[in-house]
């Protein structure tokens, strides 16, 4: 997605406390080891409410958005966050570190260790990760976006990425994200924006795909996009594109829905009936990036009605993809509004995630829980 980042740092160091009366009696502020009385401790967790088999994702914070604060990347010294990421979920997203320019920041050299840590703790704590991203128009590095190579050189240039990227980690990864963001909201190619795509002709979206199914046969290989949510001309072009590549063969296993909703606009009523055409053409689908952010009162606290309002937005998505046959990871866009990307992005608006900067449980979390629990009910 590619809004104008705004830094705004009045907004960034403010704390989103919620009211008391926002809170459900049943919260349980920062102590998300301690289940409410008579709950089941281990059913109070996503993960463990969730039907068998359904993955219930995060991304992990990938850093640089409070930028008062001096981390590189939260994940590695935040010993509160990293005990929620891992009872809560059981899908790890990460947000920065295996994009290219932080990845592969010079031609010649790779950096694995912000990636490796995070697969690392998702196999200690017995979770899945999605693999974010391998073809973007974003998050390039400057040696990449403004070299000077012949076709042929950058082919190989991607080639050997998606070698030893996707190579580094098979066996590791369940999907990858393998196109990011490849249409415009009109349904174009950005031929423009995108410099594979650009130099090398869309054909490359496919060697893309074929690279990265060599380099790991077991990962699911996805598109992933936002303003897909709903049946619109950018959806209607990746339904389209995916049953071109189906028929030529190309190893396209995944159409993902990334999420980024405000409640400024209506949620995507059709979402359910959007992902279910991509299901019948024999993909799996899923929920990657889910965070749903609102303008905020001067007060900077979102009042109970903003709350249900986000709560109600979320548990619709997740409701959506629990309905579709192999929609069967959902992911959001990190589970705390500590390190959000929102209030950096989008002057005036935030609260976007399930918990407040100290971790305490909005509404969203408990009507995902809650409708986790029902499905994994029956
Ligand atoms: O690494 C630099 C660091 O050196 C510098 O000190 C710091 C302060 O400016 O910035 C750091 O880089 C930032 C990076 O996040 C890591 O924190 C970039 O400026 C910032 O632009 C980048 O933002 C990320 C954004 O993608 C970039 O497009 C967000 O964290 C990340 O949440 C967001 O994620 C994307 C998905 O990948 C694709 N879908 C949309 C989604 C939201 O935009």
């Amino acid at each position: 997605m590619r809004p104008v980042r705004i830094v705004t740092l009045a907004l960034a160091t403010t704390a989103l406390a919620l009211p008391l009366a926002a809170i459900p009696a049943t919260a349980d502020p920062g102590s998300d080891h301690q289940a409410a009385p008579h709950s089941n401790a281990k059913f109070d967790r996503l993960r463990h409410a969730a039907p068998e088999g359904f993955f219930v994702g995060t991304a992990v914070a990938g850093g640089g958005h409070h930028l008062e604060q001096d981390y590189p990347d939260p994940f590695t010294y935040d010993k509160e966050y990293r005990k929620i990421l891992s009872r809560q979920f059981s899908s790890v997203s990460p947000e920065n570190q295996m994009k290219w320019d932080f990845i592969h920041p010079e031609r010649d050299r790779y950096r694995f260790d912000e990636a490796d840590a995070i697969v690392d703790f998702a196999e200690r704590h017995g979770q899945v990760v999605r693999g974010h991203t391998l073809l973007w128009h974003s998050q390039n590095p400057a040696w990449l976006e403004q070299g000077d190579f012949t076709d042929e050189e950058l082919r190989a240039i991607l080639r050997e990425h998606i070698e030893t990227v996707v190579g580094r980690y098979a066996g590791r990864i369940q999907q990858w994200d393998v196109a990011n963001e490849i249409f415009d909201d009109a349904g174009n190619l950005r031929t423009e924006q995108n410099i594979w795509i650009r130099e090398l002709g869309p054909g490359i979206v496919a060697d893309a795909f074929r690279w990265a199914h060599e380099a790991d046969p077991e990962a699911k290989l996805f598109f992933n996009d936002y303003n897909v949510e709903g049946r619109n001309a950018k959806s209607n072009a990746y339904y389209e594109l995916v049953q071109d590549l189906l028929a030529e063969g190309v190893p396209v296993h995944g159409f993902s829905a990334q999420g980024h909703l405000s409640t400024r606009w209506g949620f995507p009523g059709d979402l359910e009936q959007n992902l279910r055409r991509f299901d019948a053409l024999g993909l799996e689908t899923a929920i990657t990036e889910l965070d749903v952010r609102m303008d905020l009162p001067e007060s900077g606290v979102p009042t109970e009605a903003q709350l249900e309002q986000q709560a109600d937005y979320y548990d619709q998505a997740l409701s959506a993809c629990l309905a579709v046959a192999n929609c069967n990871s959902f992911t959001i866009w990190g589970f705390t509004d500590k390190y959000s990307w929102v209030p950096v992005f989008f002057q005036g608006q935030g609260s976007a995630t399930v918990m407040t900067e100290d971790f305490v449980r909005k509404p969203a979390f408990f009507a995902l829980q809650s409708t986790l629990k029902d499905a994994r009910n029956g």
